[in-house]
C-alpha cells in the first residue's frame, strides 16, 4: 500500500528519496512522487507507474541534483482518485509552498473540502490529501509556525493518517504525524529518515522511533521533538533497527515470490528454533509472557485476521480445538471490530498478521483489548504496530516476505499456531507422550516442505494444464479446507484466473452447478480424518467432467483412479497436513501466473500491507 520516505540532514537529498521509495516498492503501488525544498520555492516530480519512471521525469525537469537539505517521497496506491500525476502525492497548498504526503485516508474530506471551497479554496486533486495540504496553509496564512499549523490541522480531520510534510519557507525542518498508518524516524549521523516502514532508511540509520497513534514529530537537523494532538511533549525511546529488514534481494530467483517459496525450510526452521521441549513434549514461547497457571485460565479462543493470514487462522483454530480443547474460532478481522463480539475475561484473542500493520486487524486488536481479552499477536514483521500495541505475542522470524502474495508467512504462521496449541494443550489434558509426537511433528517441517519443494518439474507440467482456464475451484475439508481457500487465494491474486476455494461438502450446494469440461478443480487430498469423503466429493467433479487436480498424499493408492492430475506430497500429522498441500499450491499459483505473463511479485490492485479498511 502507499509507502513515505523522507529525509531531513546533510547528504543528497534526491537519491536517498529514491532509495527509500524504492526499497517500498513491493508494498504495491500505481503512482509516486518527491518534493525537495530548494531556495524558498518546492521543487516536485510526480509520474504514473513504476520509480524508473519518477527517474526518468527527475532527469527530464532537472535541477533536482546535488540539492542537500528535506525531502518527501511517496508511492502511492490509489484510494481517492485515480492513479494519474494529479493525484499523486506530494499534493501541495494553493501557494505551492507546502507540500504533504500522506498514507491512509481522510474520512471526513469531504465536508472539509466543502467548506475551504466555500472560502475560494481551488482544488486540483480528487484526493482526500489535498484537503490537508490547504488545512496547513490556512493555518500557515494565520501566522503559525509549520508545526502548529499541522497540528491544527490534525485536529479538524478524521480517518487514519501517516503524513510527512515540508514547507519551503522553513527548509531546516520536517513534520511527521501518525494515527491508524505506520510512521517511524530512523536516527542515522548525517541525517533523520522519516518513513512509513523501517526497510525504506535500513542502511542510513541504526536507531528507529516508532511513533505513537496521536504522535506529531518537529525533526529539525540537529534536534527532534515529539509531542501529542494535545500539544503535550513525550519521549519515545528509539530501538535498534533489525538488520534483516535491509535491501531484499532475489538470490538468483526470478521473482521473490520463488525465492520465498524455496526459503520455506529455512524460515520454518528459524520459526521454531529453541521454542520446542522434546524431552518435556512442550513449547517454550517466552514472548507469550505467560505463566502456566494463566495459559490454563483461557476458556476460549478468537483468532482474527485477514487474507491468507485468516485461513492460517482457521488451521490454528482447528489445532486448539484438537490439543488444547479449547473452544475456538477464526472471525474474518474487519467483522470483529464492527459487530459488537461477545468477548469476556477469559477470551484469549489472538491477532495474526505477517506485517503486523493490517488496519482491520489492528483495529480488531484494539477492540478486544478495549473490551478486556487478553491480546496476543502473531506477526512477522518485528515492531509492527500489532506486535507492539499486543505487547505479547509470538514473532514468526520468517525474514522479510518481499512478494506480494503471502508464502512463507502462511507456513510459519500454522507452524506458530500449532505450537501455542502444544503449549495450550500441555497446561490441560495433552499428556507428556502426546507432546512429544507433536514436538516431533512439527519438528519435522523443514524437511518436509523439503521434499515437497522436489516436486516443482511435476507441477510445473501441471501448471500448463491450468493455465488456459478461467475459472477454477479448489476443493477440502477438514484442515485441507483452509489449504483450498489459500490455494485458491495464490491462484486468483497473481495469475489473475478466477478461483473460488469451497469446502468440499460445500460445493453441491449451489457451485457445482458451474463445474464442466472447462472448470478445472484442484482437490486437496491429504489422507487425514475424513478422506474418503472428499474421494467421494471428486468423483461428483468428475461426473461433472471437470478434470480434477489432486494434492494427496504419497501412496495413496485410490486417488490416481480418480484424478486427472496428482501430486504427492510426503505423510504428516493431521494437524500440519496445509503446509505441505499449500507448497504444491504455492508452486501451482507461481507457475500458472508465470506461464501467463503477469506480474508476480507485484500484481496490479493488490498492496502488501493493507493499511486502510
Ligand atoms: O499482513 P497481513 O498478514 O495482515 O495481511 C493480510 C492480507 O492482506 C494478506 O494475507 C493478503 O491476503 C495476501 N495478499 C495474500 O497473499
Amino acid at each position: 500500500m502507499c509507502g513515505i520516505a523522507g529525509f531531513i540532514g546533510e547528504r543528497e537529498t534526491v537519491p536517498l528519496l529514491l532509495q527509500g521509495l524504492k526499497r517500498l516498492e513491493y508494498r504495491g503501488y500505481d503512482s509516486s512522487g518527491i518534493a525537495i525544498a530548494d531556495d524558498g520555492a518546492l521543487r516536485v516530480a510526480k509520474s504514473v507507474g513504476k520509480i524508473a519512471a519518477l527517474e526518468d521525469k527527475l532527469a527530464a525537469l532537472g535541477g533536482f541534483a546535488g540539492k542537500t537539505g528535506v525531502g518527501i517521497g511517496h508511492t502511492r496506491w490509489a484510494t481517492h482518485g485515480e492513479p494519474n500525476e494529479r493525484n499523486a502525492h506530494p499534493q501541495l497548498s494553493p501557494d505551492g509552498l507546502v507540500a504533504v504526503v500522506h498514507n491512509g485516508i481522510i474520512e471526513n474530506h469531504a465536508s472539509l473540502r466543502a467548506a475551504l471551497e466555500a472560502k475560494g479554496h481551488v482544488f486540483k486533486s480528487d484526493t482526500d490529501t489535498e484537503v490537508l495540504a490547504h488545512l496547513i496553509a490556512e493555518e500557515r496564512d494565520a501566522g503559525f509556525s509549520l508545526p502548529d499549523a499541522v497540528l491544527h490541522a490534525l485536529r479538524l480531520v478524521s480517518g487514519t493518517y501517516g503524513i510527512a510534510v515540508i514547507d519551503a519557507r522553513e527548509p531546516s525542518l520536517l513534520v511527521a504525524a501518525r494515527k491508524g498508518s505506520p510512521l517511524l524516524l530512523g536516527l542515522g549521523t548525517y541525517g533523520t529518515f522519516v518513513a512509513s516502514d523501517v526497510s525504506a532508511f535500513v542502511s542510513g540509520a541504526r536507531k528507529v522511533i516508532y511513533l505513537e497513534d496521536g504522535d506529531i514529530a518537529t525533526v529539525r537537523r540537529d534536534r527532534l521533538d515529539i509531542r501529542t494532538l494535545d500539544d503535550v511533549r513525550v519521549a519515545r525511546t528509539p530501538a535498534a533497527v533489525d538488520p534483516a529488514a535491509g535491501a531484499p534481494e532475489k538470490g538468483g530467483y526470478e521473482h521473490f515470490m520463488l525465492k520465498e517459496i524455496h526459503e520455506q525450510p529455512e524460515a520454518i526452521a528459524n520459526t521454531i528454533r529453541g521454542r520446542l521441549l522434546p524431552l518435556d513434549g512442550t513449547a517454550k514461547l517466552a514472548g507469550l509472557q505467560l505463566e502456566a497457571r494463566e495459559l490454563a485460565s483461557i476458556e476460549n479462543i478468537v483468532l482474527t485476521a485477514c487474507g491468507t493470514s485468516y485461513y492460517a487462522g482457521i488451521a490454528g483454530a482447528y489445532a486448539f480445538e484438537q490439543f488444547a480443547l479449547i473452544p475456538s474460532r477464526v472471525e474474518q478481522a474487519a467483522e470483529f471490530r464492527y459487530r459488537n463480539p461477545i468477548v469476556r475475561p477469559d477470551t484469549a484473542l489472538v491477532a495474526i498478521s505477517q506485517s503486523g500493520e493490517t488496519a482491520d486487524t489492528l483495529a480488531a486488536t484494539r477492540e478486544a483489548k478495549r473490551k478486556g481479552a487478553l491480546v496476543l499477536s502473531v506477526c512477522n514483521v518485528v515492531g509492527s504496530t500489532i506486535a507492539r500495541e499486543a505487547g505479547r505475542g509470538v514473532y514468526l522470524h520468517a525474514g522479510p516476505e518481499i512478494g506480494v502474495a503471502s508464502t512463507k508467512a502462511f507456513l510459519c504462521q500454522v507452524t506458530v499456531l500449532n505450537m501455542m496449541a502444544l503449549l495450550l494443550g500441555r497446561t490441560r489434558q495433552l499428556s507428556n507422550p502426546e507432546g512429544t509426537e507433536m514436538v516431533k511433528a512439527i519438528e519435522s517441517l523443514p524437511e518436509l516442505v523439503r521434499r515437497t519443494l522436489e516436486k516443482e518439474d511435476e507441477i510445473r507440467r501441471i501448471a500448463e494444464r491450468l493455465a488456459g482456464a478461467k475459472d477454477a475451484f479448489y476443493i477440502g475439508r477438514g484442515y485441507m479446507y483452509p489449504a483450498a481457500l489459500e490455494g485458491a487465494l495464490k491462484l486468483k491474486e497473481i495469475s489473475y484466473l478466477h478461483a473460488e476455494g469451497y469446502h468440499a461438502a460445500e460445493l453441491k450446494h449451489g457451485p457445482i452447478a458451474l463445474l464442466a469440461e472447462d472448470v478445472p478443480v484442484v482437490a486437496c487430498a491429504a489422507k487425514i480424518p475424513g478422506h474418503e469423503k472428499t474421494l467421494g466429493n471428486i468423483q461428483e467433479c468428475r461426473a461433472r467432467k471437470s478434470p480434477v487436480i489432486a494434492i494427496a498424499t504419497e501412496g495413496d493408492g485410490d486417488i490416481e483412479a480418480l484424478a486427472d492430475e496428482v501430486v504427492y506430497v510426503p505423510p504428516c500429522a493431521e494437524n500440519i497436513s496445509p503446509i505441505p498441500v499449500v507448497v504444491a499450491e504455492q508452486l501451482l499459483a507461481y507457475h500458472v501466473a508465470r506461464l501467463r505473463g503477469e506480474p508476480i511479485d507485484q500484481p496490479r490492485n493488490l498492496a502488501k500491507s493493507v493499511t486502510v479498511e
